[in-house]
């Protein structure tokens, strides 16, 4: 494995283009589901610079803090400032592409009625659902300081980006 990403400057397609070889490259042979994460996300932040970019994962509710609850989204491997660590299903962002299984594009986190908001500094946002066997397990999430920031090519990336990862 090389030791450092190739970052390049270009167009979206172009920055994804580059980076996703070396997203393959760094997963090959490595079975460890957080080191893996973690990978991804270090790369997403190197290469895009984004405010935060991070995964949180489907686990049983901790039982006394959530009583009655089943399960909730844990904070898992991300690149960026501290964050809340556990969302219900359906709250947020994060809760609700949990819940439609289905990639949820924010242009202006203001906007999205629930927001849950880790950080003042995020204007937009971009969650990705991970599925297996039809379930999602856990979710990609991606912000960014600038409003209007994610659109039709980061969705189409990030998919087949979170695709890549053995879970
Ligand atoms: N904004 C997210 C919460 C996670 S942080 O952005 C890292 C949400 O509404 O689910």
């Amino acid at each position: 494995m090389a030791e450092d990403l190739n970052i390049i400057s270009g167009t979206k397609t172009e920055q994804y283009e580059s980076l996703i070889p070396q997203i393959i490259g760094l997963l090959e042979g490595e079975p460890d589901l957080i080191a893996n994460l973690a990978n991804v996300c270090a790369s997403l932040k190197e290469q895009f610079d984004w405010l935060w970019v991070g995964f949180y994962v489907v686990k049983p509710a901790f039982a006394e803090a959530s009583p009655g609850a089943n399960d909730e989204l844990v904070l898992a491997p991300f690149q960026g400032p501290v964050a809340c660590t556990r969302i219900k299903r359906g709250k947020g962002v994060c809760g609700t592409c949990w819940q439609q299984a289905a990639t949820i594009v924010v242009p202006d986190v203001e906007k999205f009625p629930g927001h849950i908001a880790c950080s003042t500094l995020s204007k937009s946002e971009i969650v990705v659902p991970v599925i297996r066997n039809g379930q999602v397990i856990a979710v990609l999430d991606s912000d960014s300081e600038e409003i209007n920031h994610f659109d039709e090519t980061d969705k189409f990336y990030l998919e087949k980006i979170v695709d890549l990862i053995q879970f």
